[in-house]
């Protein structure tokens, strides 16, 4: 039987705010196919809360965000890419303006009320109260779905690219191309061929592979484990970020409360009530994030506490109430806290994959007609740690730099190069749920446990001792199994963190997010990105 096969000038993975802003830069140019693993806004892009940073005051310049970014990204961050985001910002926050993005005004003057989050010197974040994620994603969305050349596929899963490797047959040599990607519809639970002149990955990131996160269950790296196992260059994977905040929550998903309730003020206490984050950095609760999260997670240790504190009470209740309301009402219902009445009860959790794969200014990976955008690349900026707010922002700038890219180059389908449909001869349909269940568990308590805020040589080792098992196992079970989605996000996370902590283990340093209590110092001859 033939299957349905798909065909377009673009494919883009990924329907968050880096996919679509790129579906949308793109529609004028040609047939555009985006593609959802779940529902289209199941994204990070929908949970973000504390907005995004960008230079619009006059007490503000281009010079300090610059700076605020090398800064948080600890001499690692590619001066040229954040020169980029930076210059850029402005125009692309006025693109979501004019699409319709209602950022939150000040109620004296009417302009938009910016915030500020740790490691920023000024409150330059654009938001929509504490759910801005959800906002873009909703106006961005509802754009795409009106626009007839865009054509959205929700429940696809990407499973690997198309390459050389799957066409040569019908080639006269390599030439390391990517054709787009064979894609399994959980609808009719086949797998399908997408063809594309471009294919461009913005899956989000990976913080899933830890215990504690704050990102939604599809957030497994999809994307670089793709990039990984087509051969392409992936860059900087020990650099996972944590953030500070999670509500402790023991037995549910961690909800993210925002770093803008510190940059509102809020306090960090331990059981005890006595603030002691000063203690570790002058700069207190606006401190970077890494440098927050180490001193909760030490504190936590040090005391055998199971959370610590994060105190809104000195606060105008009603204020408070007002300009956190999702946050409040979560609370409130989840755990009967009033935020402006009670502290909240928090934990760090990890949040953010720094590394990705690696791109040029303009998306291009190392692979041709393969470009990627959004948390999944490394564009350079964000170095050893994120500064807060600058994730939407790259995303938004480095997606419209492909779309000047590819409106450049040549339009194509590759409708001349056979590309054969997914062979599944051999493999059975073997029920063993319980068995990727475990090893995703097993996968997810290591890297907690054993690559988590504090790293030593000795737990990374043991830990990639694991993993490499884990990875073996997981390959030769997928290529004896059909395939289904939770067999596909296996394969993935095993990939993920093999990756990171093969990076990490590299590493004999301290550096940003990736702290090594055995080698606590950062050193010169370290400074320089951990290439896969
Ligand atoms: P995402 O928005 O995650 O979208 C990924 C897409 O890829 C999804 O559509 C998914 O279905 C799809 N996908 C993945 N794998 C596959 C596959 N195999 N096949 C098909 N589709 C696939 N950053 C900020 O700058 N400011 C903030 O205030 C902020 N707050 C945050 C709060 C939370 C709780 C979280 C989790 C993150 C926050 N971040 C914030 C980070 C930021 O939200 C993300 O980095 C950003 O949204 C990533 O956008 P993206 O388009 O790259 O990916
Ligand atoms: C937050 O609101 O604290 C998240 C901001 C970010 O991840 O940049």
């Amino acid at each position: 039987m033939t299957l349905e096969r798909f065909e377009s000038e673009y494919l883009i993975i990924g329907s968050g705010i880096a996919g679509l802003n790129l579906a949308l830069q793109m529609a004028e140019s040609g047939k555009v196919n985006v593609i959802s693993k779940t529902n289209l806004d199941e994204t990070n892009t929908n949970y973000a809360q504390g907005g995004i940073a960008t230079v619009t005051t006059e007490s503000d310049s281009f010079e300090s965000h610059i700076n605020d970014t090398l800064m948080a990204g600890a001499d690692l961050c590619h001066k040229d890419a954040v020169e980029v985001m930076v210059s850029e910002g402005p125009d692309r926050i006025n693109d979501l303006i004019d699409w319709g993005v209602n950022f939150s005004r000040s109620k004296e003057s009417s302009d938009y009320e910016l915030a500020r989050e740790g490691g920023h010197s000024v409150s330059r974040i654009f938001h929509v109260k504490d759910f801005t994620g959800a906002e873009i994603q909703k106006v961005l969305l509802e754009r795409a779905n009106e626009h007839p050349n865009i054509q959205l596929f929700e429940d696809y899963y990407a499973i690997d690219l198309i390459t050389d490797h799957h066409v040569l047959g019908n080639l006269q040599a390599a030439f390391n191309i990517c054709f787009g990607a064979y894609v399994f519809s959980k609808n009719d639970r086949k797998v399908h061929v997408f063809r594309s002149g471009y294919t461009i990955l913005a899956t989000g990131g990976g913080s899933r592979v830890f215990q504690y996160s704050t990102n939604p269950e599809t957030s497994t790296g999809d994307g670089v484990a793709m990039a990984y196992r087509a051969g392409v260059r992936i860059a900087n994977m020990e650099f996972v970020q944590f953030h500070p905040t999670a509500l402790y929550e023991p037995g549910h998903r961690l909800f993210l409360i925002s770093e803008a309730l510190r940059g509102y003020g809020g306090i960090i206490k331990n059981l005890d009530g006595e603030a002691f984050v000063k203690k570790y950095d002058s700069r207190g609760e606006l401190a970077p994030r890494d440098i927050v999260s180490r001193a909760i997670d030490s504190e936590m240790k040090k005391r055998r506490e199971d959370h610590v504190w994060l105190d809104m009470t000195h606060l105008d209740h009603n204020k408070v109430r007002q300009r956190f309301p999702k946050i409040y009402e979560y609370c409130l219902k989840e755990i009967n806290v009033d935020i402006s009445k009670d502290p909240i009860p928090v934990v760090p959790a990890a949040h953010y994959l720094c590394g990705g794969i690696m791109t040029s200014l303009n998306g291009q990976t190392s692979m041709q007609n393969l470009f990627a955008c959004g948390e999944t690349a490394h564009t350079g900026v964000h170095g050893a740690n994120r500064l807060a707010s600058n994730s939407l922002l790259e995303a938004l700038v480095f997606s419209y730099r492909i779309s000047e890219k590819l409106k450049t180059k040549l339009k194509r389908n590759f409708d001349d190069v056979l590309i054969p449909e997914w062979d599944e001869t051999g493999v059975l349909n073997m029920d063993e749920w319980f068995l990727i269940k475990h090893n995703l568990k097993q996968i997810q308590s290591l890297m907690w446990n054993y690559v988590g805020i504090v790293r030593s040589k000795q737990t990374l080792e043991r830990a990639f001792r694991r993993i490499k098992l884990i990875y073996e196992e997981t390959e030769n079970y997928y290529q004896r199994t059909k395939i289904s989605s939770e067999l596909l996000e296996l394969r993935n996370m095993a990939a993920i963190a093999y990756m990171i902590i093969l990076s990490a283990l590299r590493r004999n340093e301290s550096r940003g997010c990736h702290y090594m209590k055995d080698y606590p110092e950062s050193m010169d001859r370290f400074l320089k990105d951990t290439i896969i």
